[in-house]
């Protein structure tokens, strides 16, 4: 039989989704988990049918517990440190978004797969809808003509997890300005064409909504971007403004047309446009599922793209090739919105997004 996968997992949230994948993947064996939190590691304990000696509240313990793969799914201010200590001890990572927190942390990340060779992912999901493999093609074919301007928001409030006003509990989300958030919205329009962005300007310093958290509560944040093919890219950020429903939203303006998802959010009906073939826009299918994959393929929590991408994840692995998400990959979406929220702290100034790896 092909070698078997031992998994282990760090941070009960997004752990349990890829937890319940990995368990059910014949090519893996979830051996380990680990949370700071007794309370939160007595559940992950529970969900992944574990024995006592594979849970640990000491990260250090765990990445010694003989795993191949690491999936990290604590806060953003955490995963570099626990991504290079995995990388360290030889594990290949699998890293919940974004890639980190600061762009010190980003190179650190970068030198420590350069130091140890070991594969790294970044498990940006939202790539793994189904329409983006279909927009990926279309703009690949030339359909849309040359892409001259993309643009991309998510609006969703989560105030509670940001801060709690009846306790006075600051969350990690506390000090998460809603520009560095930006792979879910950046990453599906670069790996939709192959671009990287090379200056950032962002604004928003406002916090009206929950004047409490000055960075993790600000009201809105906008970014706009340049890339290295020369479009333009603007993404929009709010974590705590009203707005139902929450939403993800992606435009593709080509040369020849424009793709777009529906303003109440993808799986609703888009609208595309391409000179030639129709006189005026069409209503078209913004699928989030892949239909060909089963029903236990939703587990992961946003349909089918927890399980297609760690799919890509492990074929990249016995392959010996490098993951979709590479490091490389990892830091061109993740450090425009870190680079984007410095410049909203600037007054809007642009700013070189430095290419990391
Ligand atoms: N891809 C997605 O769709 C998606 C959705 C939600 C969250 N996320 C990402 O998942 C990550 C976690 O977010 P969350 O909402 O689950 O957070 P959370 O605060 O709900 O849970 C984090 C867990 O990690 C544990 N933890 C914190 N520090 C730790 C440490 N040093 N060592 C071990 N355990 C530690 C906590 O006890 C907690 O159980 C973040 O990076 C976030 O951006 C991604």
């Amino acid at each position: 039989m092909a070698k078997r996968w031992r998994v282990g997992l760090v941070g009960v949230g997004r752990g349990s989704g890829y937890g319940k994948l990995f368990a059910e993947e014949p090519r893996c064996e979830v051996v380990a988990c680990c949370d700071l939190s007794p309370q939160a590691l007595a559940r992950f304990q529970k969900e992944l049918h574990l024995p006592d000696s594979g849970c640990f509240t000491d990260y250090a313990k765990f990445v010694q517990s003989g795993l191949d793969i690491v999936f990290v799914g604590t806060p953003m201010p955490v995963h570099a440190d626990q991504t290079v200590v995995a990388l360290e001890a030889g594990c290949a990572v699998l890293s919940e978004v974004t890639a980190a927190s600061t762009v010190e942390d980003c190179k650190r990340i970068v030198d420590a797969v350069r130091r140890t060779g070991k594969p790294y992912m970044l498990a940006e999901n939202c790539i793994y809808w189904h329409f983006v493999a279909q927009w990926k093609e279309w703009v690949a074919s030339g359909r849309l003509g040359e892409i001259v301007h993309a643009e991309c928001e998510y609006l969703h409030p989560i105030p509670t997890l940001i801060y709690d006003r009846a306790t006075g509990v600051k969350k990690w989300r506390f000090t998460r300005a809603p520009l560095h958030y930006c792979t879910h919205s950046l990453g599906p329009i670069l790996e939709m064409t192959g671009d990287r962005i090379v200056r950032a300007c962002g604004l928003g310093q406002g916090h009206r909504v929950m004047p409490e958290a000055p960075i993790g509560g600000i009201d809105m944040q906008i970014g706009l971007f340049e890339t290295a093919k020369g479009m333009s890219i603007k993404i929009l950020r709010t974590s705590v403004l009203p707005r139902e429903p929450a939403i993800h939203y992606y435009v593709l303006h080509g040369t020849k047309g424009f793709v777009e998802s529906s303003r109440v959010g993808v799986g609703n009906p888009g609208l595309l446009y391409v000179v030639g073939e129709m006189k005026t826009h069409q209503a078209i299918e913004v699928p989030m599922n892949d239909p060909s994959l089963p029903e236990s393929a939703r587990a992961g929590g946003h349909g089918t793209a927890e399980y297609s991408l760690i799919h890509d994840f492990l074929g990249s692995l016995e392959r010996g090739e490098t993951p979709r998400l590479d490091v490389k990959r990892a830091m061109d979406m993740t450090v425009p919105g870190l680079v984007a929220h410095e410049s909203a702290m600037k007054g809007g100034v642009w700013l070189d997004v430095p290419a990391l790896a």
